[in-house]
């Protein structure tokens, strides 16, 4: 074998060496390995099947294995641990005509096996410096376990909380989700694709997916390319910006056309307008999905998509079995096919496979770094920063470690459902739940009691769709008033009550949309028992999506949102629950008052007739039923510290094109305890060309304050903060009025204008 590559190697040089040769050495390299390939070992490449079942032992046998060997695979994917992976990677790289290395993806979403909080949550940190070091951690630990390429980071932005897979992106911002994307690509890709410890992140799901009708699943997108450019495109263009290697085209169509076939998309936005240069992915059979889209047979799908641009073909197999027949029947170019090959095979030199195959196969390694006590440590700090206080009446958080405190609800004595929606590499079973956190933390301390006090769900149907995935809750089959009765007298002897509900596990995530934001009836009936106890009630949230939490705000005197908060959740719930570490996430979503109102967002428009002055009027846009207000608006979030904004001050009043504004505001810790306060900067374009939002986040400064102290935090405006994409999708700044709003969440906000000359 080692004979094969230095003839690759003499090839390759002799190409690199060739008169007026301007290629880098690396196209020069993928040009050698194209001139050696027939059609169907072009089309083989093309090829994304997903291993599923396969363990060693199975591999050599099964399909797969003799596909590897006849050339008509260019990766796999579901597939864990070096043995397994070394394996596949040895049919292709011994039994192969040519020899070419395997990419073995995985979605590797919030952590591998430490896993961290689920990305909706991560986001509510707002520290880029935590998320990129989690998607390092995660490529560290994946890397070391034989993984080279990652299905995230997920971009999509959300503004509808039934949608399920709002729990996998970064909520509804714009802005704020274009740095996390950065941080993400460069955390999971370093800046050497070709280190050992480094993976390929593929960013999904390219576009729109986050705004399927109605929230639900697959659904259909329709959207001005107004609203693209300017809300929705800007995180997936981020990504590019930071040299993500690879994107996935997602399932929904895009003005009729479905993305995975979408040549305007895949084609004249991302690669031309944007400059990619990297492989596109199809999700999860997008390919074969055309044909219920609407749009052809098999042949013709995969053809269209091709043509379109896609490189890849995950598990359809459409690519494979029709692109022979297309390309005689003149339906599409080899040369089109040989594109595709080129960036995939150009992503496996960039990964250093060519060089050398197992790279990424180190036992030694995986048994150091996979789930290391170290990155555990860190995946516990995150998940601490990620948990949102909602509420915090007169200050029951944080509590003391004395007396006894009653631990009720049916997510408190739970494994399985700490990490969350696609935590595909967790050991499930080995997570620190709540209770387990809450009873080391207190030691000998207090005295913890615990009961069960509710099933996840009344309907038995719906729990066990929320529980797939060996994240069973095992549901007790006692009636809902026995299991009440119990917890009740068990909280009757305790001082103070923590009442852990919410969503279960897979709840959010894919295929998981709802049409009821609420916690199930069930669990509301707990949480009102138990306050009749009279006894202090603390809620631990666990929730994938913004949830209506307005019976809860008006209710329960304390709410602690953790989301799923990873492998360490536990421990970290009780770092915050006993205030070892003060909590300081700030939303990323909206929660409504109920689900009439979505999609609710900050950054909305003004409309004609904006709501002015108290709710309701007549012929103003509202309703009769309920006001425009959230019960927690984008960007809130408490601390057991109290801060107070100073006024807005700016440099200038007036800014020229080529200037930059200086805006200041002094925070204050008026509370007793120090802790980290998320500042925020929004902008206001008061009069364009096409409307503007009535804000929009352009910059945040998390800060670590001491009690009593005070801080001046600074953002610089520049022209690029206040240009957008006009009507003709030109990026313009517009002179004219602007304000700068600071403040500690989007509603509760300073300002000041300036004008733009
Ligand atoms: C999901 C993707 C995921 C892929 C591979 C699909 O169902 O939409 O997000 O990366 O499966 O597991």
């Amino acid at each position: 074998m080692k004979f094969f590559y230095l003839l690759l190697l003499v090839v390759v040089l002799a190409a690199c060496s060739g008169p007026g040769q301007k290629k880098s050495a690396l196209d020069a390299r993928v040009d050698s390995l194209l001139n050696l390939m027939t059609l169907d070992e072009k089309i083989g490449q093309l090829n994304l099947p997903s291993a599923g079942q396969f363990t060693t032992g199975a591999a050599e046998n099964s399909d797969i294995a003799k596909k590897i060997e006849q050339g008509q695979v260019g990766g796999l994917f579901n597939i864990k641990r070096v043995a397994a992976i070394r394996e596949m990677q040895q049919i292709a790289v011994e039994k192969s005509r040519l020899k070419i290395p395997l990419l073995f993806g995985m979605d590797v979403i919030h952590g591998y096996e430490s896993v961290f909080p689920i990305p909706l949550g991560l986001s509510c940190s707002w520290d880029m410096e935590l998320v990129e070091r989690s998607a390092r951690i995660a490529a560290t630990e994946a890397s070391a376990d034989g993984i080279n390429w990652t299905f995230s980071p997920m971009l999509d932005l959300s503004r509808d909380p039934r949608w399920g897979r709002i729990s996998e992106g970064n909520g509804e911002d714009t802005y704020l989700s274009a740095q996390i994307a950065k941080a993400m690509v460069r955390g999971y890709q370093g800046n050497d694709l070709a280190a050992n410890n480094t993976i390929m992140s593929c960013v999904k799901h390219f576009a729109l997916y986050g705004a399927a009708e109605a929230g639900r699943d697959y659904n259909t997108t329709d959207m001005s390319r107004y609203r693209m450019y300017n809300e929705y495109f800007p995180p997936y263009h981020a990504a590019v910006e930071a040299g993500a290697g690879s994107f996935m085209a997602s399932f929904n169509e895009i003005d009729g056309i479905p993305a995975t076939a979408n040549k305007w998309l895949l084609t004249d936005v991302l690669r031309k307008q944007w400059g990619f240069n990297g492989f596109i992915v199809s999700d999860y059979t997008g390919v074969s999905e055309m044909i219920a889209h609407g749009i052809g047979d098999l042949q013709t799908v995969s053809a269209k998509a091709v043509a379109a641009g896609l490189d890849m073909d995950m598990v359809s197999e459409g690519l494979l079995t029709t692109l022979r027949k297309s390309v005689e029947e003149g339906k599409i170019t080899e040369q089109q096919i040989t594109e595709a090959c080129r960036r995939i095979l150009k992503a496996k030199f960039q990964l250093g496979l060519l060089d050398d195959p197992y790279k990424y196969c180190n036992e030694d390694r995986a048994k150091a770094e996979v789930y290391s006590a170290a990155h555990r440590a860190e995946a516990r700090k995150a998940a601490t920063e990620s948990f949102v206080l909602l509420k915090n009446d007169n200050s029951i958080l944080p509590l003391q470690k004395k007396g006894t405190i009653a631990v009720v609800g049916p997510l408190a004595n739970n494994r399985e459902n700490m990490t969350g929606t696609w935590s595909v590499a967790a050991r499930f079973s080995e997570s620190v739940s709540v209770l387990e956190g809450l009873t080391s933390a207190v030691g000998a301390t207090a005295k913890i009691v615990y009961a069960r006090g509710s099933n996840l769900h009344e309907d038995a149907a719906i729990e066990e769709r929320a529980t797939l995935f060996g994240k069973s809750l095992n549901r007790d089959k006692r009636t809902a008033e026995e299991m009440r009765n119990e917890a009740v007298r068990i909280a009757r002897t305790a001082d103070v009550i923590v009442a852990v509900v919410g969503e279960g596990a897979e709840m959010t995530g894919e295929a998981s949309s709802v049409t009821s934001l609420e916690l199930p009836q069930t669990q509301r009936e707990l949480l009102k028992a138990l306050l009749q106890t009279g006894k202090p009630v603390v809620a631990v949230l666990f929730t994938g999506r913004p949830l209506v939490l307005k019976w809860e705000q008006e209710n329960v005197p304390a709410i602690l949102n953790v989301w799923f908060g990873g492998s360490e959740a536990g421990d970290a719930i009780a770092d915050v629950v006993f205030g070892a570490v003060n909590p300081s996430g700030k939303l990323t979503t909206t929660f409504p008052q109920n689900v009439g109102q979505v999609p609710l967002y900050y950054a909305h428009k003004n409309t004609g007739r904006p709501l002015s002055g108290p709710w309701f009027q007549k012929f103003q846009s509202n309703y009769i039923d309920v006001s425009n207000e959230p019960v927690y608006p984008f960007g809130f979030g408490l601390s057991y510290a109290a801060f107070i904004y100073g006024d807005v001050k700016l440099s200038k009043s007036t800014m020229a094109a080529s200037d930059k504004l200086k805006v200041t505001v002094d925070v204050t810790n008026v509370g007793k305890y120090d802790g980290a306060e998320v500042v925020q900067l929004y902008i206001r374009d008061w009069v364009g060309s096409v409307t503007r939002p009535v804000k929009e986040l352009k910059g945040f400064k998390k800060v670590w304050i001491k009690a009593g102290e005070t801080k001046t935090v600074a953002f610089e405006i520049t022209t690029q903060d206040l240009s957008f994409y006009n009507y003709d999708l030109q990026w313009v700044a517009e002179p004219g009025e602007f304000s700068a709003l600071v403040g500690g969440n989007s509603r509760d906000v300073k300002e000041t204008k300036f004008t733009l000359q």
